[in-house]
């Protein structure tokens, strides 16, 4: 991209998620005199939409195996502790990692070697039981190091969304409800903004910056834009993969027990789940093992992952294969077995992301589409930075964001090594069988007909 936007340009932001959001509050912040036009088709503070951002609660941490991630969320976590628009949807309650896998025991140490004064620890199985009693019928096999972070916690998700959106409002940023349909291109190619459908009247937005943060549509986006451009395609940098998710009611009387947990993750081959304790009297599980929805796209001539074109695929619902809504009961046993009794799964949801190899973001301008800028590629773990990560993508418009960020983030980068290797797709949603187990060496069990 040649030059730099000017401070008094027109941004138009396509998706509020946590990408498109945390980027027009801290424009506005940052440029009082900039234009921000921030544009998705359901409002940034309406709950339960099929975004990845709008969410029951999302665990927040900053216990990462990459101390780069680690800082950057150590500084979002300092937000949702302070600011008064994060904080009262923030809850420290800790989170405890049984696992195989390593990654408590990195985070252990990359604590220790960035001199951060932590409180997290190792555990054995038994100071973990003694602490935590509620988990003493979880399934414990294979667990090789347990680790615990009383600085890690949760957020309500909705309400921190509805938050924030209203902050960003307050800034100055004009919200429109509309559907993005594809992005302008002028005649040299580059992008001069975006095409809307507005309930059902279609117009232009003009900007000297498009900010596109669509999360798990960016592929088909970008496809639909201009199909017959081989060069603004995604071509393997992201793709559009979903995680099961469920909802679960308790008996009152369990209560006072299940409100003493920690959020739980268990990272050994029979489970790969994740446990946030009661909000509103519902416990929340997410299954890891993700999967993509391929499906032929028209224009391009090949296949690409989509997210579900049905909100009841992408919002709270019972709209998911029988095999999925198994895979996240394993969870929930696994997680509190038969010591808390008359838990009941309420309702389930798959919830699609943009998935890059590596799980680093994309924040970067297009290298061959001049104005156009990317910021995605959450990758099941951006939601955490939602009060910081806007900050990042205007330093990368105005060309000051630092080097190794710079490199780590960019469109075109090498792929050195992941920030959370089991969150690579490995199967599409349409091969989803009945749950048999997970096999010892990865994927389904062997006799699975996944
Ligand atoms: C199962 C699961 C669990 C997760 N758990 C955690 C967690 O515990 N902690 C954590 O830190 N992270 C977690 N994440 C990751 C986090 O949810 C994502 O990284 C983050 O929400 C991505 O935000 P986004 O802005 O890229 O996308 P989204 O939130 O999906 O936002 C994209 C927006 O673009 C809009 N849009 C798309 N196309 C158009 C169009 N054509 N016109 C108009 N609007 C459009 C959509 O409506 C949407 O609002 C999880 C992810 C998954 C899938
Ligand atoms: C843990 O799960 C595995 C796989 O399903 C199973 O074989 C094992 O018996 C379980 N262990 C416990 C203690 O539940
Ligand atoms: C998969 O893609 C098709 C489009 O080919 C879409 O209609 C459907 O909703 C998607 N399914 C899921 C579960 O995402």
């Amino acid at each position: 991209m040649e030059g730099q936007p000017s401070a008094t340009g027109t941004f138009a932001i396509v998706g509020v998620g946590v990408f498109g959001l945390s980027t027009a509050f801290h424009l506005r912040r940052s440029h009082p005199d900039a234009k921000v036009f921030l544009i998705d088709r359901t409002r940034g503070d309406r709950s339960n939409r099929g975004a990845a951002s709008s969410d029951f609660n999302k665990i927040i941490r900053a216990d990462y195996g990459d101390p780069l991630y680690m800082r950057l969320a150590l500084d979002a976590q300092e937000i949702w502790r302070a600011d008064p628009v994060f904080s009262p949807h923030y809850h420290e309650c800790g989170m405890l990692f049984a696992e195989e896998i390593g990654m408590g025991r990195a985070s252990f140490d990359n604590y220790r070697d960035l001199g951060v004064d932590t409180k997290s620890e190792i555990l054995s199985k038994e100071e973990a039981l003694a602490r935590f009693p509620v988990f003493q019928d979880a399934n414990w096999s294979g667990a090789k190091e347990n680790y615990f972070n009383p600085q890690s916690g949760w957020g309500e998700a909705d309400e921190a969304m509805a938050s924030f959106f209203k902050a960003t409002c307050d800034t100055g940023a004009t919200f429109i409800e509309a559907t993005a349909e594809k992005l302008i291109l002028d005649p040299e190619g580059s992008c001069s903004g975006v095409a809307i459908s507005e309930h059902g009247i279609k117009r232009n937005v003009y900007a000297d910056r498009t900010i596109l943060c669509v999360g798990a549509y960016t592929e088909q986006f970008l496809a639909n834009t201009a199909p017959e451009r081989s060069d603004l395609q995604v071509n393997g940098r992201l793709v559009a993969a979903a995680a099961i998710q469920c909802k679960a009611k308790y008996p009152p009387e369990q209560e006072e027990m299940l409100k003493k947990a920690p959020v739980h993750f268990l990272g050994m081959w029979h489970t790969h789940g994740e446990s946030i304790p009661p909000f509103k009297n519902r416990l929340k599980f997410n299954c890891e093992v993700s999967f993509t929805n391929m499906s032929a796209h028209g224009g391009l001539g090949r296949e690409i992952s989509v997210p579900p074109s049905a909100e009841s695929q992408s919002a709270w619902s019972q709209d998911v294969p029988e095999g999925l809504k198994q895979e996240v009961a394993n969870v929930v046993k696994n997680t509190y077995g038969s010591h808390v009794p008359g838990i009941e799964i309420e309702s389930y949801r798959m919830c699609w992301d943009a998935v890059s190899p590596d799980q680093d973001f994309i924040i970067d301008c297009h290298p061959t589409c001049q104005n156009l800028v990317i910021a995605s590629a959450g990758s099941f773990h951006g939601w955490k930075f939602l009060p910081t990560i806007g900050e990042y993508v205007v330093k990368r418009l105005f060309g000051t964001l630092e080097e190794p960020l710079a490199r780590k983030w960019a469109w075109n980068r090498e792929y050195t090594g992941s920030a959370c290797e089991m969150y690579e797709p490995t199967r599409d949603v349409k091969a989803i069988g009945p749950f048999k187990g997970w096999s010892k060496t990865g994927g389904v069990g062997d006799d699975a007909d996944g």
